[in-house]
């Protein structure tokens, strides 16, 4: 099946160095920890960390969203949580996407309650025009028009997660 990324590998590369370098330029004198939300942030989180040289160390959440195939009901459910304490520590959460917010706004409530010292969020991707809440963003890698997207973690139906670019799913297939 031939597909035409409209995030190609090489730009996902480039702009996750940049990332990475902003988050190391925030992080002088702390030591993060980077809370990745599966399924989707796998790729993203995997490849940003090996760009940063300091001492951090790497968490998971596992949320569960209701609602229909494409779209979020807002309704979360932590099916995963941390393995240790965050009490005093920098938090940055890393998710693959940022689309209505209302998992991200679930998810700092929730983080907020387990008193960190910071928290900050770092998405590859914003979708703003679909936004329910008001959210801030710390690190955006790209931010995309309302398009369904999949690849480099982002699937449809659980599937194309492995596709090392980004293209659009429309029609019931990938464009
Ligand atoms: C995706 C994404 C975010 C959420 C964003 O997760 O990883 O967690 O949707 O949507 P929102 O801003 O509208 O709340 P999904 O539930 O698809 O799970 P996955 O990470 O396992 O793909």
């Amino acid at each position: 099946m031939k597909m035409h990324p409209i995030i190609t590998e090489e730009e996902i590369r480039h702009r996750v160095k940049e990332l990475a370098v902003e988050i190391r330029r925030d992080a002088i004198g702390i030591e993060p920890i980077f809370v990745g939300i599966l399924n989707g942030c796998f790729p993203f989180l995997a490849d940003l960390i090996r760009h940063l040289d300091i001492t951090c160390s790497v968490e998971f959440m596992r949320l569960r969203s209701y609602g229909a195939a494409t779209e979020t009901s807002g309704v979360v459910e932590i099916t995963a949580d941390l393995s240790r304490s965050i009490v005093g520590k920098d938090v940055i959460v890393v998710e693959d996407i940022v689309d209505t917010g209302l998992t991200m706004s679930y998810l700092l409530e929730n983080i907020k309650t387990r008193r960190p010292r910071t928290i900050r969020v770092c998405t590859l991707l914003d979708k703003p025009a679909r936004r329910r809440v008001e959210l801030k963003l710390d690190y955006v890698g790209f931010t995309i028009p309302d398009q369904f997207v999949i690849g480099y973690g982002l699937d449809f139906d659980e599937k194309y997660r492995n596709l090392p670019f980004i293209t659009a799913y429309e029609d019931e297939k990938p464009v």
